[in-house]
Protein backbone atom coordinates (compact mmCIF):
# COMPACT_ATOMS: atom_id res chain seq x y z
CA UNK A 1 0.00 0.00 0.00
CA UNK A 2 2.72 2.28 0.81
CA UNK A 3 4.29 1.54 -2.24
CA UNK A 4 1.32 2.73 -4.34
CA UNK A 5 1.04 5.47 -2.12
CA UNK A 6 4.36 6.73 -2.95
CA UNK A 7 3.54 6.33 -6.40
CA UNK A 8 0.36 7.95 -6.42
CA UNK A 9 2.07 10.68 -4.55
CA UNK A 10 4.82 11.15 -7.48
CA UNK A 11 8.06 9.13 -5.90
CA UNK A 12 9.48 6.54 -8.28
CA UNK A 13 10.00 3.65 -5.47
CA UNK A 14 14.04 2.66 -6.71
CA UNK A 15 14.32 -0.33 -5.05
CA UNK A 16 13.57 -2.59 -1.56
CA UNK A 17 16.85 -2.85 0.61
CA UNK A 18 16.22 -5.76 2.71
CA UNK A 19 19.46 -7.83 5.08
CA UNK A 20 18.31 -11.19 4.49
CA UNK A 21 20.25 -12.48 1.31
CA UNK A 22 17.06 -14.90 0.54
CA UNK A 23 15.43 -11.92 -0.41
CA UNK A 24 17.82 -10.31 -2.46
CA UNK A 25 16.51 -10.49 -6.04
CA UNK A 26 12.56 -11.20 -5.27
CA UNK A 27 10.65 -8.33 -7.20
CA UNK A 28 7.50 -6.58 -5.39
CA UNK A 29 5.33 -4.69 -7.61
CA UNK A 30 8.45 -4.74 -10.11
CA UNK A 31 10.34 -3.16 -7.65
CA UNK A 32 13.91 -5.42 -7.04
CA UNK A 33 15.20 -6.14 -3.32
CA UNK A 34 18.79 -5.52 -3.34
CA UNK A 35 21.22 -5.65 -0.44
CA UNK A 36 22.00 -2.77 2.22
CA UNK A 37 25.09 -2.04 0.79
CA UNK A 38 23.38 -1.15 -2.97
CA UNK A 39 22.18 1.85 -0.81
CA UNK A 40 24.80 4.50 -2.35
CA UNK A 41 24.85 2.85 -5.73
CA UNK A 42 21.01 3.15 -5.70
CA UNK A 43 21.02 6.81 -5.05
CA UNK A 44 17.65 7.31 -3.75
CA UNK A 45 16.87 10.72 -2.65
CA UNK A 46 14.76 9.22 0.49
CA UNK A 47 15.21 5.86 2.16
CA UNK A 48 11.71 5.08 4.15
CA UNK A 49 11.96 2.89 6.60
CA UNK A 50 8.81 0.36 7.06
CA UNK A 51 10.65 -1.90 9.87
CA UNK A 52 10.37 -1.62 13.29
CA UNK A 53 14.01 -1.13 13.77
CA UNK A 54 14.54 2.40 12.28
CA UNK A 55 17.33 2.99 14.77
CA UNK A 56 19.99 -0.10 13.79
CA UNK A 57 18.60 0.74 10.17
CA UNK A 58 19.19 4.67 9.98
CA UNK A 59 23.13 3.62 11.77
CA UNK A 60 23.76 1.16 9.28
CA UNK A 61 22.41 3.76 6.36
CA UNK A 62 24.81 6.26 7.91
CA UNK A 63 27.48 3.88 8.42
CA UNK A 64 27.63 3.13 4.69
CA UNK A 65 27.63 6.57 4.30
CA UNK A 66 23.61 8.16 3.54
CA UNK A 67 23.02 11.37 5.17
CA UNK A 68 21.10 10.40 8.39
CA UNK A 69 18.41 12.91 8.05
CA UNK A 70 17.42 11.57 4.78
CA UNK A 71 16.03 8.53 6.23
CA UNK A 72 12.90 9.02 7.14
CA UNK A 73 10.59 6.70 9.86
CA UNK A 74 7.11 5.54 8.43
CA UNK A 75 6.06 3.98 11.80
CA UNK A 76 7.03 7.07 13.62
CA UNK A 77 5.21 9.11 11.47
CA UNK A 78 2.92 7.04 9.69
CA UNK A 79 1.31 9.27 6.32
CA UNK A 80 3.01 11.94 7.57
CA UNK A 81 6.57 9.98 5.91
CA UNK A 82 5.32 10.96 2.79
CA UNK A 83 4.95 15.04 3.53
CA UNK A 84 8.40 14.79 5.48
CA UNK A 85 9.47 13.99 1.85
CA UNK A 86 7.91 16.77 0.17
CA UNK A 87 4.78 14.51 -1.09
CA UNK A 88 1.04 14.60 -0.22
CA UNK A 89 -0.69 13.63 2.47
CA UNK A 90 -2.87 10.84 1.52
CA UNK A 91 -5.36 8.04 2.55
CA UNK A 92 -6.23 5.40 0.16
CA UNK A 93 -8.49 2.33 -0.76
CA UNK A 94 -7.93 -0.01 -3.04
CA UNK A 95 -11.17 -1.38 -5.34
CA UNK A 96 -10.32 -4.80 -7.09
CA UNK A 97 -12.15 -5.95 -9.50
CA UNK A 98 -12.12 -9.81 -11.32
CA UNK A 99 -13.16 -10.76 -14.69
CA UNK A 100 -13.50 -14.01 -14.10
CA UNK A 101 -9.76 -14.78 -14.19
CA UNK A 102 -7.39 -12.43 -13.93
CA UNK A 103 -7.94 -9.08 -11.14
CA UNK A 104 -7.26 -5.94 -11.37
CA UNK A 105 -6.42 -2.99 -8.73
CA UNK A 106 -7.30 0.31 -8.66
CA UNK A 107 -6.43 2.59 -5.71
CA UNK A 108 -9.01 5.37 -4.75
CA UNK A 109 -7.19 8.32 -2.99
CA UNK A 110 -8.26 10.82 -0.77
CA UNK A 111 -6.47 14.24 -0.66
CA UNK A 112 -6.03 14.80 3.13
CA UNK A 113 -5.62 18.58 3.52
CA UNK A 114 -4.46 19.12 6.99
CA UNK A 115 -6.08 19.01 10.14
CA UNK A 116 -9.17 20.94 10.75
CA UNK A 117 -8.80 23.23 13.98
CA UNK A 118 -9.71 26.42 13.97
CA UNK A 119 -13.61 27.30 14.59
CA UNK A 120 -15.66 26.07 12.33
CA UNK A 121 -19.36 28.39 12.24
CA UNK A 122 -22.96 27.23 13.37
CA UNK A 123 -24.77 27.79 9.99
CA UNK A 124 -27.76 28.81 12.00
CA UNK A 125 -27.79 33.07 12.79
CA UNK A 126 -27.46 33.13 16.60
CA UNK A 127 -30.82 34.29 17.15
CA UNK A 128 -31.94 30.80 15.81
CA UNK A 129 -29.15 29.00 18.58
CA UNK A 130 -30.45 31.39 21.18
CA UNK A 131 -33.59 29.79 20.29
CA UNK A 132 -32.23 26.40 20.21
CA UNK A 133 -30.85 27.17 23.11
CA UNK A 134 -33.68 28.24 25.34
CA UNK A 135 -36.15 25.03 24.36
CA UNK A 136 -33.43 22.40 25.06
CA UNK A 137 -32.45 23.86 28.27
CA UNK A 138 -35.64 24.10 29.22
CA UNK A 139 -36.60 20.54 28.71
CA UNK A 140 -32.97 19.65 30.51
CA UNK A 141 -34.60 21.79 33.66
CA UNK A 142 -37.37 20.01 33.84
CA UNK A 143 -35.50 16.68 33.24
CA UNK A 144 -33.20 17.01 36.20
CA UNK A 145 -35.49 18.01 38.35
CA UNK A 146 -37.68 14.72 37.35
CA UNK A 147 -34.68 12.90 37.58
CA UNK A 148 -34.41 13.79 41.10
CA UNK A 149 -37.78 11.77 41.84
CA UNK A 150 -36.89 9.03 39.18
CA UNK A 151 -36.59 4.65 40.41
CA UNK A 152 -32.99 4.31 41.98
CA UNK A 153 -32.09 2.20 38.82
CA UNK A 154 -33.05 4.85 36.28
CA UNK A 155 -30.89 7.27 38.61
CA UNK A 156 -27.17 8.17 37.30
CA UNK A 157 -24.72 6.02 38.53
CA UNK A 158 -21.10 6.36 40.29
CA UNK A 159 -19.00 6.77 36.57
CA UNK A 160 -21.47 9.56 35.21
CA UNK A 161 -22.56 10.61 38.08
CA UNK A 162 -18.62 11.85 39.05
CA UNK A 163 -17.76 12.68 35.49
CA UNK A 164 -20.77 15.14 35.71
CA UNK A 165 -19.69 16.89 38.61
CA UNK A 166 -16.53 17.41 37.61
CA UNK A 167 -17.27 18.87 34.48
CA UNK A 168 -20.40 20.25 34.24
CA UNK A 169 -20.27 22.73 37.06
CA UNK A 170 -20.27 25.90 34.93
CA UNK A 171 -22.76 25.00 32.82
CA UNK A 172 -25.02 24.56 35.89
CA UNK A 173 -24.22 27.45 37.30
CA UNK A 174 -25.03 29.38 34.20
CA UNK A 175 -28.18 28.13 34.20
CA UNK A 176 -29.18 28.37 37.38
CA UNK A 177 -28.38 32.20 36.46
CA UNK A 178 -30.36 32.01 33.30
CA UNK A 179 -26.96 33.31 31.32
CA UNK A 180 -28.57 32.54 27.76
CA UNK A 181 -25.46 34.29 26.22
CA UNK A 182 -23.05 31.80 28.59
CA UNK A 183 -24.72 28.90 27.95
CA UNK A 184 -25.31 29.53 23.84
CA UNK A 185 -21.61 30.29 23.61
CA UNK A 186 -21.09 26.77 25.66
CA UNK A 187 -23.02 24.90 23.77
CA UNK A 188 -21.67 26.37 20.33
CA UNK A 189 -18.48 24.89 21.48
CA UNK A 190 -19.56 22.30 23.25
CA UNK A 191 -17.08 19.88 20.92
CA UNK A 192 -14.00 21.67 22.64
CA UNK A 193 -14.79 22.00 25.85
CA UNK A 194 -15.58 20.10 29.24
CA UNK A 195 -19.69 19.28 28.20
CA UNK A 196 -17.95 16.28 26.15
CA UNK A 197 -15.55 15.88 27.88
CA UNK A 198 -16.76 11.77 28.12
CA UNK A 199 -18.43 11.61 24.90
CA UNK A 200 -15.65 13.49 22.71
CA UNK A 201 -12.91 14.08 24.87
CA UNK A 202 -13.48 17.61 25.41
CA UNK A 203 -10.90 20.01 25.71
CA UNK A 204 -8.01 17.27 26.26
CA UNK A 205 -9.07 15.87 23.67
CA UNK A 206 -9.43 19.26 21.05
CA UNK A 207 -5.93 20.21 22.66
CA UNK A 208 -3.61 17.01 22.02
CA UNK A 209 -5.06 16.51 18.19
CA UNK A 210 -4.07 19.80 17.75
CA UNK A 211 -0.88 19.62 19.29
CA UNK A 212 0.26 16.31 17.62
CA UNK A 213 2.40 17.04 14.80
CA UNK A 214 1.36 14.08 12.50
CA UNK A 215 -1.79 12.20 11.43
CA UNK A 216 -2.95 9.79 13.96
CA UNK A 217 -3.24 6.19 12.99
CA UNK A 218 -6.90 6.24 13.18
CA UNK A 219 -7.82 7.97 9.87
CA UNK A 220 -6.37 5.57 7.22
CA UNK A 221 -7.65 2.91 9.60
CA UNK A 222 -10.89 3.59 10.22
CA UNK A 223 -11.18 4.29 6.65
CA UNK A 224 -9.98 1.07 5.67
CA UNK A 225 -12.36 -0.61 8.41
CA UNK A 226 -15.65 1.80 6.91
CA UNK A 227 -14.97 0.86 3.14
CA UNK A 228 -14.89 -2.59 3.74
CA UNK A 229 -18.04 -2.89 5.53
CA UNK A 230 -19.99 -0.08 3.66
CA UNK A 231 -19.26 -2.23 0.74
CA UNK A 232 -19.16 0.46 -2.14
CA UNK A 233 -22.71 1.71 -0.52
CA UNK A 234 -21.22 4.81 1.22
CA UNK A 235 -19.60 8.27 -0.02
CA UNK A 236 -16.97 9.89 1.62
CA UNK A 237 -19.53 13.05 2.59
CA UNK A 238 -21.91 11.57 4.02
CA UNK A 239 -19.53 10.59 7.19
CA UNK A 240 -18.28 14.34 7.81
CA UNK A 241 -19.70 15.50 10.96
CA UNK A 242 -22.12 18.34 11.28
CA UNK A 243 -20.43 22.27 11.70
CA UNK A 244 -22.72 22.03 15.13
CA UNK A 245 -20.67 22.30 18.41
CA UNK A 246 -17.55 23.27 16.83
CA UNK A 247 -16.27 20.33 15.51
CA UNK A 248 -12.11 19.83 14.53
CA UNK A 249 -10.71 16.90 12.74
CA UNK A 250 -9.19 15.94 9.03
CA UNK A 251 -10.24 17.62 6.14
CA UNK A 252 -10.42 15.04 4.00
CA UNK A 253 -11.20 16.18 0.10
CA UNK A 254 -13.03 18.63 2.02
CA UNK A 255 -14.98 16.72 4.20
CA UNK A 256 -14.51 17.20 8.27
CA UNK A 257 -13.59 14.08 9.60
CA UNK A 258 -13.16 13.00 12.82
CA UNK A 259 -12.77 9.68 15.32
CA UNK A 260 -16.76 9.39 15.54
CA UNK A 261 -17.38 10.07 11.69
CA UNK A 262 -16.82 6.31 10.09
CA UNK A 263 -17.92 4.87 12.84
CA UNK A 264 -21.57 6.63 13.66
CA UNK A 265 -22.12 6.59 9.96
CA UNK A 266 -21.24 2.78 9.65
CA UNK A 267 -23.78 2.28 12.96
CA UNK A 268 -26.82 3.85 10.87
CA UNK A 269 -25.81 2.41 7.66
CA UNK A 270 -26.16 -1.49 8.85
CA UNK A 271 -29.30 -0.30 11.36
CA UNK A 272 -31.16 0.71 8.07
CA UNK A 273 -30.04 -2.40 6.25
CA UNK A 274 -31.61 -4.43 8.94
CA UNK A 275 -34.83 -2.53 8.87
CA UNK A 276 -34.99 -2.64 5.08
CA UNK A 277 -38.73 -2.85 3.94
CA UNK A 278 -40.09 -1.94 7.38
CA UNK A 279 -42.51 0.92 7.63
CA UNK A 280 -41.53 3.88 9.28
CA UNK A 281 -39.68 2.18 12.01
CA UNK A 282 -39.15 3.29 15.47
CA UNK A 283 -35.05 3.54 16.67
CA UNK A 284 -34.32 3.73 20.27
CA UNK A 285 -31.19 4.28 21.56
CA UNK A 286 -30.35 4.32 25.12
CA UNK A 287 -27.33 6.84 25.64
CA UNK A 288 -27.04 8.25 22.37
CA UNK A 289 -24.30 11.00 23.43
CA UNK A 290 -23.78 14.04 21.40
CA UNK A 291 -26.24 12.87 19.10
CA UNK A 292 -23.87 11.17 16.06
CA UNK A 293 -25.59 7.80 15.56
CA UNK A 294 -28.95 9.80 15.45
CA UNK A 295 -26.92 12.10 12.81
CA UNK A 296 -26.40 9.68 10.56
CA UNK A 297 -29.81 8.17 11.15
CA UNK A 298 -31.80 10.93 10.18
CA UNK A 299 -29.38 12.29 7.61
CA UNK A 300 -31.31 10.38 4.94
CA UNK A 301 -34.95 10.55 4.05
CA UNK A 302 -35.68 7.42 5.19
CA UNK A 303 -39.47 7.98 6.81
CA UNK A 304 -38.71 7.13 10.44
CA UNK A 305 -38.60 8.34 14.45
CA UNK A 306 -35.37 8.32 16.28
CA UNK A 307 -35.95 8.18 20.24
CA UNK A 308 -32.85 8.69 22.85
CA UNK A 309 -32.86 7.90 26.21
CA UNK A 310 -30.41 9.17 28.08
CA UNK A 311 -29.09 11.46 31.13
CA UNK A 312 -30.42 15.04 30.65
CA UNK A 313 -26.93 16.33 30.19
CA UNK A 314 -25.90 14.60 27.08
CA UNK A 315 -29.89 14.36 26.07
CA UNK A 316 -29.47 17.97 25.94
CA UNK A 317 -25.86 17.61 23.81
CA UNK A 318 -28.13 15.69 21.27
CA UNK A 319 -30.82 17.65 21.31
CA UNK A 320 -29.01 20.42 20.70
CA UNK A 321 -27.23 19.09 17.49
CA UNK A 322 -29.81 17.63 15.92
CA UNK A 323 -32.03 20.95 15.57
CA UNK A 324 -28.95 22.89 14.54
CA UNK A 325 -28.10 20.00 11.85
CA UNK A 326 -31.95 20.07 11.16
CA UNK A 327 -33.69 22.75 11.34
CA UNK A 328 -36.61 21.29 9.18
CA UNK A 329 -37.00 18.31 11.05
CA UNK A 330 -39.63 17.40 13.76
CA UNK A 331 -37.93 16.92 17.50
CA UNK A 332 -39.94 16.33 20.24
CA UNK A 333 -38.16 17.39 23.95
CA UNK A 334 -38.79 16.30 26.85
CA UNK A 335 -41.89 18.09 29.08
CA UNK A 336 -43.29 16.00 31.83
CA UNK A 337 -43.20 12.43 33.02
CA UNK A 338 -47.17 12.28 31.69
CA UNK A 339 -45.81 12.35 27.94
CA UNK A 340 -47.75 10.28 25.31
CA UNK A 341 -45.30 7.98 24.06
CA UNK A 342 -47.86 5.56 22.21
CA UNK A 343 -46.11 4.70 18.61
CA UNK A 344 -48.55 6.48 16.49
CA UNK A 345 -47.74 9.98 18.40
CA UNK A 346 -44.26 9.32 18.12
CA UNK A 347 -44.14 8.90 14.59
CA UNK A 348 -45.41 12.71 14.33
CA UNK A 349 -41.74 13.01 15.00
CA UNK A 350 -38.59 12.72 12.93
CA UNK A 351 -36.58 12.60 16.55
CA UNK A 352 -38.10 12.27 20.44
CA UNK A 353 -35.70 13.19 22.80
CA UNK A 354 -36.81 11.65 26.30
CA UNK A 355 -34.75 11.17 29.85
CA UNK A 356 -33.90 7.30 30.54
CA UNK A 357 -36.69 6.99 33.10
CA UNK A 358 -39.25 7.49 30.68
CA UNK A 359 -38.14 4.02 28.74
CA UNK A 360 -40.56 2.30 30.76
CA UNK A 361 -43.19 4.15 29.78
CA UNK A 362 -42.69 2.28 26.00
CA UNK A 363 -45.54 0.60 24.99
CA UNK A 364 -44.41 -3.31 24.50
CA UNK A 365 -42.97 -4.49 21.22
CA UNK A 366 -43.42 -0.52 20.12
CA UNK A 367 -39.85 -0.44 18.76
CA UNK A 368 -38.13 -1.82 15.99
CA UNK A 369 -34.65 -1.78 16.47
CA UNK A 370 -32.29 -0.95 20.17
CA UNK A 371 -28.97 0.12 20.23
CA UNK A 372 -26.77 0.70 22.68
CA UNK A 373 -22.87 1.82 22.29
CA UNK A 374 -20.08 2.43 24.89
CA UNK A 375 -22.38 2.51 27.25
CA UNK A 376 -24.08 -0.42 29.54
CA UNK A 377 -20.57 -1.14 30.44
CA UNK A 378 -20.31 2.20 32.37
CA UNK A 379 -23.65 2.12 34.38
CA UNK A 380 -24.66 0.31 37.86
CA UNK A 381 -25.06 -3.54 37.15
CA UNK A 382 -28.59 -3.78 38.47
CA UNK A 383 -29.25 -0.69 35.91
CA UNK A 384 -28.28 -3.03 33.02
CA UNK A 385 -30.12 -5.61 34.27
CA UNK A 386 -33.27 -3.19 33.90
CA UNK A 387 -32.22 -1.81 30.93
CA UNK A 388 -32.04 -5.39 29.24
CA UNK A 389 -35.31 -6.34 30.38
CA UNK A 390 -36.97 -3.35 29.44
CA UNK A 391 -35.14 -3.76 25.56
CA UNK A 392 -36.49 -7.43 25.58
CA UNK A 393 -39.92 -5.89 26.66
CA UNK A 394 -40.00 -3.13 23.97
CA UNK A 395 -38.15 -4.24 21.24
CA UNK A 396 -39.65 -6.43 18.15
CA UNK A 397 -36.71 -6.89 16.01
CA UNK A 398 -33.47 -6.21 16.69
CA UNK A 399 -31.07 -5.25 19.61
CA UNK A 400 -27.66 -4.49 18.79
CA UNK A 401 -24.63 -3.27 21.57
CA UNK A 402 -21.36 -2.71 21.82
CA UNK A 403 -19.52 -2.53 25.35
CA UNK A 404 -16.66 -3.68 27.02
CA UNK A 405 -15.02 -6.97 26.35
CA UNK A 406 -12.83 -6.81 29.22
CA UNK A 407 -12.91 -5.00 32.67
CA UNK A 408 -10.96 -2.07 32.76
CA UNK A 409 -9.38 -0.24 36.34
CA UNK A 410 -12.63 2.08 36.60
CA UNK A 411 -15.88 0.62 37.42
CA UNK A 412 -16.66 -0.93 33.90
CA UNK A 413 -18.80 -4.13 33.36
CA UNK A 414 -17.67 -6.75 30.64
CA UNK A 415 -20.49 -7.77 28.00
CA UNK A 416 -20.16 -11.50 29.24
CA UNK A 417 -21.41 -10.74 32.24
CA UNK A 418 -24.93 -8.85 31.02
CA UNK A 419 -27.82 -10.65 30.86
CA UNK A 420 -29.02 -12.33 28.10
CA UNK A 421 -32.31 -10.87 26.64
CA UNK A 422 -34.90 -13.70 27.10
CA UNK A 423 -36.91 -13.46 23.40
CA UNK A 424 -33.73 -12.97 21.74
CA UNK A 425 -31.43 -15.08 19.57
CA UNK A 426 -27.54 -13.33 19.33
CA UNK A 427 -27.02 -13.47 15.77
CA UNK A 428 -23.15 -12.25 16.32
CA UNK A 429 -20.78 -11.20 18.58
CA UNK A 430 -17.34 -9.87 17.27
CA UNK A 431 -15.17 -7.84 18.03
CA UNK A 432 -14.99 -4.00 17.09
CA UNK A 433 -12.93 -3.03 14.31
CA UNK A 434 -12.24 0.42 14.85
CA UNK A 435 -9.25 1.77 15.82
CA UNK A 436 -9.33 2.44 19.89
CA UNK A 437 -11.41 -0.03 20.53
CA UNK A 438 -10.27 -3.30 18.77
CA UNK A 439 -8.75 -6.38 19.99
CA UNK A 440 -5.21 -4.78 19.52
CA UNK A 441 -6.50 -1.97 21.99
CA UNK A 442 -5.47 -3.88 25.39
CA UNK A 443 -7.59 -3.32 28.29
CA UNK A 444 -10.03 -1.20 26.45
CA UNK A 445 -11.09 -3.12 23.91
CA UNK A 446 -14.83 -3.93 22.58
CA UNK A 447 -17.28 -6.50 21.51
CA UNK A 448 -20.16 -5.92 18.81
CA UNK A 449 -23.46 -7.71 19.59
CA UNK A 450 -26.78 -8.10 17.53
CA UNK A 451 -29.49 -10.13 18.45
CA UNK A 452 -32.73 -10.62 16.73
CA UNK A 453 -36.37 -11.16 18.38
CA UNK A 454 -37.47 -14.92 18.29
CA UNK A 455 -41.11 -15.46 17.29
C1 LIG B 1 -19.35 7.12 26.40
S1 LIG B 1 -20.91 7.78 26.04
C2 LIG B 1 -21.30 6.96 24.52
C3 LIG B 1 -22.16 7.80 23.65
C4 LIG B 1 -22.55 7.17 22.32
N1 LIG B 1 -23.41 6.05 22.49
C5 LIG B 1 -21.33 6.79 21.52
O1 LIG B 1 -21.11 5.61 21.26
O2 LIG B 1 -20.60 7.69 21.09
C6 LIG B 1 -21.99 6.98 27.20
C7 LIG B 1 -23.43 7.45 27.13
O3 LIG B 1 -24.20 6.70 28.08
C8 LIG B 1 -25.05 7.61 28.77
N2 LIG B 1 -25.44 7.08 30.08
C9 LIG B 1 -24.67 6.90 31.18
N3 LIG B 1 -25.41 6.39 32.19
C10 LIG B 1 -26.66 6.22 31.71
C11 LIG B 1 -27.87 5.71 32.26
N4 LIG B 1 -27.94 5.29 33.52
N5 LIG B 1 -28.97 5.66 31.47
C12 LIG B 1 -28.92 6.09 30.18
N6 LIG B 1 -27.80 6.57 29.61
C13 LIG B 1 -26.68 6.65 30.37
C14 LIG B 1 -24.22 8.86 28.87
O4 LIG B 1 -25.00 10.00 29.18
C15 LIG B 1 -23.63 8.92 27.45
O5 LIG B 1 -24.52 9.49 26.54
Amino acid sequence: MLMDLCRESGFEVCAVLDNNPAKWGEQTLGVATVAPQQLLAVDPDYVLVLSRSFRAIAEQAADLGYPRERVIDYHGEPRGALRAMGGDNLVCHYDYVCDGQGMQKHIRKYRVKGKVTQDIPCPAPLEKQRRVVTEVVRAFSRARDDARRAPALYRVGENWGGLLQRTWGDFYAMVESGDLEGLTSMLANYCRNPLSHSILGGEGAFRSFAAHPVQEAWLQHNLNVWMALADGDAALEEAAMPPVGNPYGYDVEGHLINWNSFVNHWRAHRCLRLLDGVDHPLVAEIGGGFGGFAYQLLRGDRPLTYIDFDLPENLLIASYSLALAFPEKRILLYDSPHMNLDPSVLRDYDAVMLPNFLLPAMADASVDFCINTISFSEMEYPTIVEYFSQIDRICSRYFYHENLSCHPEYKGFPSSVFPRPRHFRQLFVSFSPWHGLDVYTLGHSYLERLYQRQA
